[in-house]
């Protein structure tokens, strides 16, 4: 018999239903891979079958009371988002469907905008594809050099030669969390040097956001993106933050319906924020949903999340390590403090594939691969890790069981 010590997350645990289901297997679910999306609490559920049952009419163009009632829950959204990154205003939050189009938007409409040749672009090298990829393009098109902050063995980023790096950048797109080491940018060092060097900076939120407060005006962050999806939230729906006279000043990103102010044959003239990038109906029930997330995440307390996390992970490296005294290598950051709550790992010679459908006849779930960090794993020369990520949901229970199933697996494969 496990002792429960964490019994507020086992509390939490029940309000989100899928967790309750065995496998088909019969086995408990432990589910650990929370990086690649959060499950859902009822509360959210709940609130999306409000929205289609009692709310739902096209929002911004009715007169009558029920498309009232939808535009002001999609826009009562928008501002519970914005209280939770702290933005000056709601017309500071463009809803996108994911951080990756957040990332587009910023890259089509600002990028495009602003930068040719002899300009460049710096970002790091633990990036998510997301983060990265949008980049190699902008450059491309531009002709502005694409630059990285290097990181170490142990996926801390390396800043010695930052002063340099940032001549003649006028962007720094960095992620707040790595996805793949948990590594937490030093964005407090970071962000400040970057201004000072005139760049202007972007912040991919989506390991970040769901796990520890974030604040946009302390952080002093340009452009922040989130996924709802990754924060309790549906799929389908995310943000991008960015400062008023930077998105004041960008040209649309899509066009068409709801975006405009006014349209004639020949010309049109833009709506104002944050519709001006908002083309066509929006995502509304998600918007109104992930609106519901975001009540959940306070109610429950950012810091006891990031608290919550951080016991988790201790207690989850603790479990692993007589591993690795059988070959099982944990990635990176040493320091508990610069990372959050993602362990990536390989276990002998077992292909982290093999290793992760092991784990799941146990029942529990981690992810295999190169996690949209293909740059990242040649420069460790890793083929691929597993990946246990955890959440206000994830119990000692859990990790017991995935130690539990790296035995199973060790009998398997014949570890010693
Ligand atoms: C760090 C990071 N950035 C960006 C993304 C992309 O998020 P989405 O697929 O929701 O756009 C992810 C998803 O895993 C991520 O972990």
């Amino acid at each position: 018999m496990i002792a429960v010590r964490d019994p507020r997350a086992e509390a939490l645990a029940l309000d989100f239903p899928l967790l309750a289901q065995p496998t088909s297997r019969g086995k408990r679910l432990a589910y650990l891979d929370s990086a690649a999306t959060s499950q859902k609490p009822q509360a959210v559920i709940d609130a999306l079958v409000h929205y289609y049952t009692h709310d739902n009419a096209n929002i911004h163009r009715g007169v009558y009371e029920l498309a009232e009632r939808a535009t002001d829950a999609f826009e009562g959204a928008r501002a519970k988002v914005a209280r939770f990154v702290n933005a000056a205003e709601p017309a500071e939050i463009i809803w996108t469907r994911n951080t990756t189009e957040a990332i587009n938007l910023v890259s089509f409409s600002w990028g495009l905008a602003n930068l040719g040749p002899g300009d460049a672009i710096l970002t790091t090298q633990l990036e998510h594809h997301s983060n990265l990829v949008p980049w190699q393009l902008l450059a491309a098109k531009t002709g502005a050099e694409l630059r990285f902050i290097e990181v170490d063995a142990r996926g801390c980023h390396v800043l010695d030669d930052l002063d340099e790096k940032l001549r003649g950048v006028k962007l720094l797109a960095l992620s707040h969390v790595s996805n793949t080491l948990g590594t937490i940018a030093p964005l407090d060092l970071v962000i400040p040097k970057a201004h000072a060097a005139g760049a202007v900076v972007l912040v991919d939120a989506a390991q970040s956001l769901p796990h520890f407060a974030v604040d946009v005006r302390a952080l002093d962050v340009d452009f922040l993106a989130g996924s709802g999806h990754k924060m309790c939230g549906p799929t389908g729906i995310g943000f991008l933050y960015g400062k008023r006279a930077l998105l004041d000043a960008m040209p649309p990103f899509l066009t068409g319906g709801d975006m405009i102010r006014e349209v004639g044959y020949e010309h049109t003239t833009f709506n104002e924020l944050p519709w001006k990038f908002e083309a066509g109906t929006s995502n509304i029930a998600d918007a109104v949903a992930l609106g519901a997330a975001v009540d959940y995440l306070e109610h429950v307390g950012m810091d006891w999340i990031a608290a919550h996390e951080r016991a988790i992970t201790a207690y989850a490296l603790e479990r692993l390590q007589p591993f690795v005294a059988r070959g099982l290598q944990i990635y990176g950051p040493e320091s508990i403090e610069r990372r959050s709550g993602v362990i990536s790992f390989n276990f002998s010679d077992i292909h982290a594939h093999d290793l992760a459908s092991i784990l799941d006849t146990e029942g529990v779930c981690v992810r295999a691969g190169h996690h949209c960090t293909m740059p990242l794993m040649e420069k460790m020369g890793w083929p691929a890790t597993a990946r246990a990520s955890f959440y206000l949901y994830t119990t000692e229970r859990d990790i017991d069981q995935l130690a539990l199933a790296l035995e199973k697996a060790a009998q398997v494969f014949k570890v010693a």
